[in-house]
């Protein structure tokens, strides 16, 4: 592997707790969809809390080269939407960079457009599956070609007509979910999509929220094509899967004590709490309130004893991007902690079951990889080392907060893709331990 730009390396001293206030940055999956319908709402929608990072801003350009005036900055923008019809023939190729919820969503919406489009993104991008979402949308009518067979990006899409589908999904995957339906927002009758599991629902709540015709009945969705969306303003929670992060470093940092403000609680997304509360976390629930149709709450977390547990079944897509750092969790608790059914994370950002186990190994870790999970030993005698986190911002920022628990420094080979979902992250960690 090639030596990471000094930039893009990081010295993360050993020990500490930590204790004070945490504002949770907006939820990536939240701002994604905000700017996404406010761009085919009828009228203007103010976002608020939005997550600067770098893969919103993304969909943000994205947006913009379809025609969509957006205006603001950082956390505060202001969505002229278009209509439904109203995207227009991007003058450019769409590059979604890392972000794997731009690409699949927008692909939804591309397969109706009145023109030809191109989407691409970076290398990591250009190896995960889009099978997957190409299947569908052709079923429904849309033309996708790409390399082998449309099943990886650079991808061309010549806007159809389209028509409703019944799709049964193979996979518990929100972004599968979504492609279909928000191209079910202009087919001819009403789309609907069953999952084997339940996976995260921002998608059909904020379609709701806009007057979109959803119905939902247990494991299948649904939308009635062709009817306009209103516009909303919307406030996007704190993102669950941000502090993550904090709510497993301040239970296996002695002495760690935070409040975590303004977290999205939406039960499709809080298998985190669940899986850490088994594990014996001190995690109370403070000030629950709803914003937008989205669950929000404050949450305290102090430094707790962890025990071993076993992470699998329905509880999986709750906390499909959660593992890594349940896994730092699992290496801190006293015995043996299991996570199957997983094999989704071998298609994200990198893949993480293998990330996981050879990078945290390298700390200390005892950590055997499965097909589909890991299998996890407790009472790690760490040793401080260099880890690299193949250019995947939830590994990187779970190697960081591994430093809490070692004896020497951490040395981290490519930090900087944490500002794809966590801007701030390295300062607030600095902050925390003064
Ligand atoms: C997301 C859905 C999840 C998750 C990703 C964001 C979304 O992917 O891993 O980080 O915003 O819809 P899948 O739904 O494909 O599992």
């Amino acid at each position: 592997m090639s030596p990471a730009h000094p930039l893009d390396r990081l010295s993360v001293a050993p020990g500490g707790a930590l204790r004070g206030t945490v504002r949770i940055p907006g939820d990536k999956s939240l701002s994604h969809r905000a700017v996404m319908l406010a761009s085919l709402a009828s009228g203007s929608s103010r976002i608020t809390h939005f997550l600067p990072g770098e893969d919103c801003l993304g969909t943000i350009r994205c947006f913009r080269a379809m025609g969509v005036p957006i205006e603001g900055a950082g956390s505060e923008w202001i969505v002229h939407g278009q209509g439904l019809h109203g995207l227009k023939e991007p003058g450019e190729i769409l590059d979604v960079g890392n972000s794997g919820t731009t690409v699949r969503l927008m692909l939804g919406l591309l397969a109706g457009i009145d023109g030809f489009a191109t989407v691409t993104g970076d290398a990591s991008i250009r190896k995960r599956p889009m099978g997957r979402i190409v299947a569908p949308l052709r079923q429904m009518g849309a033309s996708i070609d790409g390399r082998e067979d449309g099943t990886l990006a650079p991808l061309a899409v010549r806007g159809r007509k389209l028509s409703a589908i019944h799709y049964q999904s193979p996979v518990a995957s929100a972004q599968i979910k979504s492609a279909v339906l928000l191209a079910g927002l202009r087919a001819e009758g009403t789309t609907s999509v069953t999952e084997p599991l339940l996976s995260r629902d921002h998608t059909e709540l904020m379609l709701a929220a806009m007057g979109a015709r959803i119905r939902r009945d247990g494991l299948t969705v649904s939308v009635e094509g062709g009817h306009e969306l209103s516009p909303c303003d919307v406030e996007v929670p704190g993102d669950i899967s941000s502090a993550a992060f904090w709510l497993v470093a301040a239970s296996i940092a002695p002495g760690s004590d935070l409040l975590l403000e303004n977290v999205g609680i939406n039960p499709t997304r809080t298998g985190v709490l669940d899986v850490l509360e088994r594990m014996g976390a001190d995690i109370t629930r403070l000030n629950a309130r709803e914003i937008a149709g989205e669950q929000v709450a404050d949450l305290r977390v102090r430094a707790a004893k962890l025990t071993g547990t076993s992470i699998q079944g329905e509880v999986i897509p709750r906390l499909v991007d959660e593992i890594p750092i349940l896994a730092l969790a699992a290496a801190c608790a006293t015995g043996t902690t299991l996570v199957r059914d997983a094999q989704e994370l071998r298609v994200k950002e990198s893949d993480r079951l293998s990330a996981i186990a050879t990078e945290l190994g390298k700390l200390g870790a005892k950590i055997q990889e499965l097909p589909d999970g890991l299998i996890i030993e407790g009472g790690t005698r760490w040793h401080g080392e260099r880890c690299e986190s193949r250019g995947d911002h939830r590994i990187a920022m779970m190697l960081g907060l591994a430093a809490l628990v070692t004896p020497q420094p951490v040395e981290i080979e490519g930090v900087r893709c944490t500002e794809t979902s966590y801007p701030g992250f390295w300062e607030t960690l600095t902050g925390l331990r003064a």
